[in-house]
């Protein structure tokens, strides 16, 4: 742990004293930088402060947000996924991951989720896939972990691969029994369920709290959060948690087959299991309990924010596994969101990092859903018209969990007479140049590129931010002012920044905030980039479409940068074979190809690449790794697989580190060809392509 705290732009100025654009500044830099301390922290084990600064962070983060609730932002610290642990808990790695849940936003997507699962295992359409429909808690997921049947260690989800250990809090709870009940306890069973707060216990809390003269809870979530956190488990017995069980963890025998039978034995075990919870034969069967849960929403007296579909076989959800943070065995389906009534104050237009124009309601703020609401997207200007959104519009908004909040539509009767009908600018507010449509899009972008102030501090600030250059001690108002002062236009300019110093007048170390030795550090910061892994190169470019995964698929199918321009260069092509094996990368599709082929062709781009080739040098991709011999290979499946689906194939074949294409060329390692296999199969003979069959690629898949 070493080196000065960082300060926010307005570190200077009490609370009480803050404007409202100098707070909401300062809440971005504190989300920002709260952000990087918890990844510090969790990620990297290398916490760079020390845990009361840290407390003294989040403290003025929680003062501004009590000031300004309209100002609170979707990745502040409270509402973050994965937020840090409170100073004073020690830390659990969990054996295995808390996951997060997929959202289904209609009964379509649910019944797409089940039609999914039924690919993915092979089912024909007629196979029964049997669900289990149980309530969404809102509340806060914890683990219980019970050793020779007895409550050993009680965790929090926390980023979902280490939580805090809060045992002797939620030993404090009825529904945690301290022994499993039932005899013969299993060694291990880690039992994982949701702590809530009903809706009663949660108004007389409030009560006690407003008595003391204590700010209230926005919602029951929050009071169960902050009682759960609580250093003195005295405090947190006080305030009747309660907990329902939804599944399990690591566990020594679990003999249950579906999870209807697992939540029968936790329940046995002496657990809460959600009454609501039901086995259903049909998607519609399952459908129906949101139905009736959500028209009963009210009376349950906890709060309830969906209903979880989970595939009731375990050994299918086995199988199933998980992609990314979620398991491909359960979806949720959120209910309607909560909404208010409100009015446009005016409409604004901020211009994002890649020249999006984005029209933005300013509403007078409003609770919807037990958080202020200051701000509304309006997605873009058909939206606009569709609606027919005026300023001064009295409007209905809505906010469904973490997503922006939305303006579902204007009150006509409210409207004021005289309201004229929003025009959307044919211009950039930021720089003047031409905003235009491409074809086929909603969206209007500025196309003033690198001259326009809001794209270039944006990309200068994509290109050092955490997952692309990562250059410490860079943020958002450094570059700004960097930016202002002429001395760094585009992202090469960084790199001569210290060569450059001696002749400024004055130096940085003698600008306001900077010191000798922050000057000193920052140069060091960006001295350690000159060497850069190729996909946060390409990812740092900030290409259109080019997020990190699109930036590793490049990376990772074309090894060097001279690769990449070169190959991208030439797939300006479109009957070319580049552009061919460009679209031959699975993940990369006609869009993407074509924003990082405009990307490569535009001269600007080239130019401002080749300065920056100059400065900092992309290292060769180089997968990381594995046991696995299909590490970094590419491998092509054709003709009909009998044991698995394609698409379980090819999860099995990403794991293990391969890249899986849909032809067969030169550039293939393995083709796995079944019955029926025709003219892949005979291309990659002439090419000499390694060819297995179904069994034999099981075989070295070790499956
Ligand atoms: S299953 C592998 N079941 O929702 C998936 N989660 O969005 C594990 N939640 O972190 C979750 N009620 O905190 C499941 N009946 C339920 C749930 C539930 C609430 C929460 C849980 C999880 C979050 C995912």
């Amino acid at each position: 742990m070493s080196g000065a705290v960082a300060r926010g732009p307005h570190a200077d100025v009490a609370v009480e004293r803050l404007g409202e654009a100098e707070a909401a500044a300062e809440l971005a830099w504190l989300a920002a930088e709260i952000a990087r301390h918890d990844r510090l922290y969790h990620g990297e084990d290398d916490p760079e402060i020390a845990d009361a600064e840290y407390d003294a962070l989040r403290r003025r983060n929680e003062a501004i947000e009590r000031r300004f609730p309209g100002l609170a932002r979707e990745d502040g610290p409270a509402r973050r996924v994965g937020a840090a642990p409170a100073a004073g808990f020690a830390r659990v790695a969990h054996a295995r991951p808390m996951l997060s849940l997929d959202n289904a936003f209609d009964a379509g997507e649910v019944r797409e989720f089940v039609a999914r699962v039924r690919r993915f295992l092979g089912l024909d359409g007629a196979a029964p896939v049997a669900l289990v429909a149980e309530p969404k808690i809102d509340g806060l997921s914890a683990s219980l972990r019970y050793e020779e049947g007895r409550f050993a260690l009680g965790a929090t989800r926390g980023d979902g691969a280490v939580g805090e250990d809060i045992t002797a809090n939620l030993r404090t709870l009825d529904d945690v029994p301290a022994a499993l009940e039932g005899g013969d306890p299993p060694a291990l069973l880690e039992v994982r369920g949701e702590v809530y707060m009903l809706r009663e216990d949660f108004a007389r809390l409030n009560e006690a709290q407003a008595a003391a003269g204590k700010p209230p809870y926005a919602n029951p979530r929050n009071s169960a959060a902050g009682s759960l956190r609580q250093l003195d488990p005295a405090i947190t017995a006080a305030r009747r948690l309660r907990f329902f069980a939804y599944g399990v963890g690591e566990a020594s025998a679990i003999r249950a087959p579906s999870h209807w039978e697992l939540l029968r034995e936790l329940a046995a075990r002496g657990f809460a299991v959600n009454p609501l919870a039901r086995r259903c034969e049909t998607v519609e069967a399952a459908l129906a309990l949101h139905e009736e849960v959500e028209a009963a929403r009210d009376r349950l007296g906890y709060d309830v924010d969906g209903i979880v579909y989970k595939i009731d076989r375990l050994d299918w959800q086995a199988r199933l596994a998980t992609a990314g943070r979620a398991p491909r065995w359960a979806v949720a389906h959120k209910f309607a969101a909560e909404k208010a009534q409100t009015t446009i104050e005016s409409i604004a237009i901020r211009v994002g990092r890649t020249g999006s124009l984005t029209p933005v309601a300013h509403l007078e703020p409003v609770a919807v859903g037990g958080a202020m609401v200051a701000r509304a997207t309006l997605h873009n200007e058909d939206e606009i018209a569709r609606k027919d959104i005026r300023e001064g519009d009295t409007v209905i908004v809505q906010r469904a969990g973490d997503v922006i909040p939305q303006v579902l539509g204007v009150v006509a009767a409210r409207r004021r007479r005289g309201a004229r009908p929003f025009v959307f600018p044919e211009t950039c507010p930021e720089c003047g140049s031409r905003a235009v449509r491409e074809e086929g899009e909603a969206v209007r972008r500025c196309t003033g590129g690198l001259v326009c102030p809001a794209q270039a501090v944006e990309r200068l600030r994509h290109f050092v931010s955490r997952d692309a250059f990562d250059i410490e001690g860079l943020g958002e108002k450094q570059i700004q002012a960097f930016w202002e002062r002429g001395l760094v236009a585009e992202p090469a300019d960084l790199f001569t920044l210290a060569a450059r110093n001696g002749a400024l007048d004055p130096p940085l170390e003698a600008w306001e905030g900077w010191g000798a030795t922050s000057a000193a550090n920052l140069f060091a910061a960006i001295e350690r980039r000159r060497r850069i892994a190729l996909d946060r190169f390409v990812y740092a470019l900030g290409i259109r479409h080019v997020g990190q995964i699109n930036a590793r698929l490049l990376a990772r199918s074309y090894g060097s940068l001279e690769a990449l321009s070169g190959a991208l260069a030439a797939a300006l092509d479109p009957d070319g074979d580049a552009r061919r094996e460009l679209l031959d990368i699975d993940g990369i599709g006609p869009k993407v190809a074509d924003s990082v082929v405009a990307f490569f062709a535009e001269p600007r781009n080239r130019e401002a690449l080749a300065h920056l080739r100059e400065q900092v040098a992309a290292e060769d991709f180089v997968a990381a790794p594995t046991d696995s011999q299909f590490d970094g290979r590419t491998v092509v499946f054709t003709g009909t697989l009998e044991k698995m689906t394609r698409a379980e194939a090819k999860a099995r074949a990403e794991a293990l580190g391969a890249k899986v294409a849909g032809s067969v060329s030169a550039r293939t390692d393995y083709l796995v060809a079944g019955p029926g296999a025709g003219s892949k199969l005979a291309k990659a003979r002439e090419l000499g392509v390694a060819v297995l069959d179904e069994d034999g690629w099981l075989a070295l898949t070790g499956a």
